[in-house]
């Protein structure tokens, strides 16, 4: 039999459909879901969140009902060390899983981070293809096994769950993937991962590899085999459904579909799919379903990466029916064109909430019900925000209640600037010109003006004379929450400093407002950065 080199690109003629297999079936039909929001999907770009976020996150995915969560990459850095060590230490109930390389620092460093978590799982990683090999790594094909063997066995003296990932395994010959793998599994791997690292791969290809390693590996019934897929052509979905047809029993998976580059399979299209069609796949999940749209709306809030209005399953759009003839076939039978119900993924019936003399008890209950628990600091900052807006705007909706959340969830608690006044003059024969006054937390003020080709741009230079902070303006959208002359101005700014992006969002009835305070925003982001480091400078030249 003729063995092609590499799945992605010839693995169509040999797996042509007269070719049997002869495969036990899989295990069961209970899906593993590792949700890797918190390390993959922070890779995308702006996205980095920090401690208290990723740990808000983490519960709010463990009551999703995900059953692993990767939490990040410890020896990446003290950051994503601190904070998958704070998630091992309070999020129960769940495995805690933690990315690294096959080196045996990594390794221990790990162990340190997720060793006090109940159920802890560590997920190496080396990549297998070809262009990796030679590129990348500069490791021949014994070379790269021989890493693998040696992680892993290093590994099982500190693990009992060990995945390992034969990173752009969608790319490497299958001949060399089988060997990988089965030596894996002799080595001690629990679970199996074969990433599409970069979105290559077709959903038939992603099914014949594993199919093929169904086949040809000893051991592979004694682990889970692992999807992973990105989504670069648009088909992570797809492939991840069509691996998991194939027996694979864990799909890696983040909300919302963020991710590196074009990102991950989205959790809640892959689980809607399973379960809206479960008469075709057969699979099942641990997931809440009904906690899919808060989730989602959590993770835009955190991370400030919108979400596309006609995104599926969580879009705004997603269950709107705009046509006159949709609209009629949905009120005579709601099947003729929708094939989940709004209430299934957790998107409240009701629209309108409360009013002005609602109590903040009223409000905790309202953003609970919305899936956001807030700590005390953080509701007393979006009750402040409710009363202001309840004063100006007639209705107050769930998605203003929604992008309150959002711009407080992100924003930096205790910033180095608050701002404490803004002044705008702007009309048709003048530059805008902009005066701002902010209190430093040190208690001293700074004011400073400037002017701009518009009155955003005015503001926003008076924000870097005050902070002396100069930052580019990568992108800046405002959009509107809800309905009405008076909907709230939802504004998202994203600034470069030096090589790191800053994302901020806030919400006003006053756009110049809401823009404002959203650069501020960002610009304190990098203000508490310098700061903490300008302390250590002074701290390590102290005796
Ligand atoms: O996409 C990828 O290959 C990964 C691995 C580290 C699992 O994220
Ligand atoms: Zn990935």
């Amino acid at each position: 039999m003729v063995v092609p080199q590499i799945f992605g690109a010839l693995a169509v003629h040999f797996f042509a459909p007269h070719v049997r297999y002869f495969m036990n079936p899989p295990p069961n039909n209970r899906i593993v879901v590792l949700d890797t929001t918190l390390r993959d999907g922070e890779q995308s770009p702006g996205a980095s969140m920090n401690k208290e976020q990723k740990l808000q996150l983490a519960h709010a995915l463990r009551d999703l009902g995900v059953d692993v969560l990767e939490v990040g990459f410890p020896v990446s850095s003290p950051g994503d060390f601190d904070a998958a060590q704070t998630i091992a230490r309070k999020v129960e109930g769940i495995s805690i899983c933690g990315l690294c390389r096959c080196h045996f620092n990594d390794i221990t460093t790990s162990y340190e981070a997720l060793k006090d978590a109940p159920k802890k799982r560590l997920h190496l990683f080396l990549a297998t293809s070809p262009l990796h090999r030679e590129f990348k790594l500069q490791m021949d094909k014994e070379e790269v096994l021989r890493r693998s063997i040696e992680a892993i066995q290093k590994a099982r003296e500190l693990f009992d769950d060990i995945q390992f990932s034969t990173e752009d395994g969608s790319r490497t010959e299958e001949d060399y993937l089988c060997e990988v793998v089965e030596r894996a599994i002799e080595a001690g791997a629990t679970t199996i991962n074969i990433p599409d690292t970069v979105g290559y791969i077709t959903p038939e290809e992603y099914s014949n590899c594993f199919k093929s390693l169904r086949k040809h590996v000893r051991g592979i019934d004694k682990v889970v085999l692992s999807v992973h897929c990105h989504n670069d052509l648009g088909m992570a979905v797809a492939n991840s459904l069509m691996g998991l047809r194939a027996g694979a029993r864990q799909i890696e998976c983040t909300i919302n579909g963020i991710g590196e580059r074009a990102g991950n399979a989205a959790l809640e299209e892959v689980v809607m799919a399973l379960c809206t069609r479960k008469d075709f796949w057969g699979l099942e999940t641990n997931i809440k379903t009904e906690r899919l749209y808060p989730t989602s709306r959590l993770v835009s809030a955190i991370t400030g990466l919108a979400i596309a209005r006609n995104k599926a399953i969580v879009g705004q759009n997603a269950f709107a029916h705009e046509s006159g003839i949709h609209q009629h076939g949905m009120l005579r039978h709601r099947g003729t064109y929708e094939v989940m119900r709004p209430e299934d993924v957790g998107i409240s019936k009701t629209h309108l909430v409360l009013g002005k003399h609602s109590g903040r008890h009223s409000l905790r209950q309202r953003l609970l019900d919305l899936g956001f628990s807030l700590s005390d600091e953080q509701l007393d900052a979006v009750f402040a925000d409710f009363k202001l807006l309840a004063d100006k705007k007639k209705e107050v909706f769930d998605a203003d209640l929604e992008a309150l959340v959002s711009g407080r969830i992100a924003a930096v608690m205790t910033p180095v600037w608050a701002l404490e006044s803004y002044h705008l003059v702007s009309g048709t024969q003048d530059s805008p010109t902009a005066g701002v006054t902010l209190k430093h937390r040190n208690g001293f003020s700074k004011s400073a003006s400037a002017t701009g080709d518009g009155s955003v741009e005015a503001v926003y230079r008076a924000i870097e004379k005050a902070t002396g902070i100069a930052v580019h303006l990568k992108d800046y959208q405002v959009s509107a929450v809800s309905v009405g002359e008076d909907a709230l101005g939802y504004v998202t700014v994203e600034i470069i400093h030096g090589a790191q992006t800053y994302v901020a969002r806030s919400a006003s009835v006053d756009v110049i407002e809401a823009s404002t305070v959203a650069f501020l925003d960002a610009i304190n982001r990098i203000a508490a950065l310098l700061e903490e480091a300008s302390e250590k400078k002074v701290d390590s030249k102290s005796p």
